[in-house]
């Protein structure tokens, strides 16, 4: 497929048939992520596919319970939402990253504080590689005819399911992507024209 034709035909999906998404549908998934550029070539990602049900309503049950305690009311079983709706689908591709630290990183952390800390918390050059290598998966998967939901929804409930994913620090879980074969989608959200977002000087 296009490339082009991929980024405009890919939109998120929330609503998932039940068809379970083969394993070597997943691995052509990772190594496009595998090729995204990232920071120094540090390549500070990995992916935990959860397709085990009983682990995916674990996770929802984490999730509910710390979005009814922040939003005061109870979320009642079964009940899909924006933060949950992993568990609807076939799996929930976790993308798990380490932190990076550049040299000039590493330069400032003992010569300029204040830089070193714009760089490693506003830049984030590490997150921002994790981001290429997600949005490369979820472009492939919608060349292999799969929909996805990139979902950062859940992680109100962060160290909840890093505990019940077994990740341990330094690593940590920063996004939930929901993947599965779409049911009839609505239409696209709507796009700004490119003449409005870019300058040229
Ligand atoms: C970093 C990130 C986090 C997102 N988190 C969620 C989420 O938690 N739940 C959800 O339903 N959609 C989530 N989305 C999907 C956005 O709502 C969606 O991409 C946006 O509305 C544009 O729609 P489209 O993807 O269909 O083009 C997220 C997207 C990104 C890039």
């Amino acid at each position: 497929m296009d490339v082009f034709e991929a980024m405009k035909g890919r939109q998120s999906v929330r609503k998932f048939r039940k068809d379970p998404v083969p394993r070597e549908a997943f691995l052509k998934m990772v190594e496009a992520a595998s090729q995204a550029p990232s920071a120094g070539n540090a390549q500070n990602v990995r992916f935990l596919v959860v397709e085990d049900k009983e682990l995916l309503s674990r996770m929802k049950g984490i999730v509910d319970e710390i979005v009814s305690r922040t939003a005061g009311k109870e979320i009642p079983k079964d009940k899909v939402n924006n933060f949950n709706l992993f568990w609807s689908a076939p799996a929930a591709v976790c993308a798990i990253g380490l932190p990076y630290e550049s040299n000039t990183d590493r330069i400032l952390r003992e010569k300029d504080h204040e830089r070193y800390k714009v760089r490693r918390f506003q830049v984030n050059a590490g997150l921002q590689s994790v981001s290429a290598a997600v949005m490369q998966l979820i472009l492939a998967a919608y060349a292999l005819g799969f929909g996805t939901c990139w979902m950062t929804g859940p992680l109100i409930a962060k160290p909840e399911l890093e505990s019940a994913l077994s990740i341990r620090y330094p690593e940590e879980l920063l996004a939930v992507i929901a993947v599965g074969k779409p049911e009839p989608l609505p239409p696209k959200p709507p796009r700004k024209r490119p003449e409005e977002i870019t300058a040229f000087r």
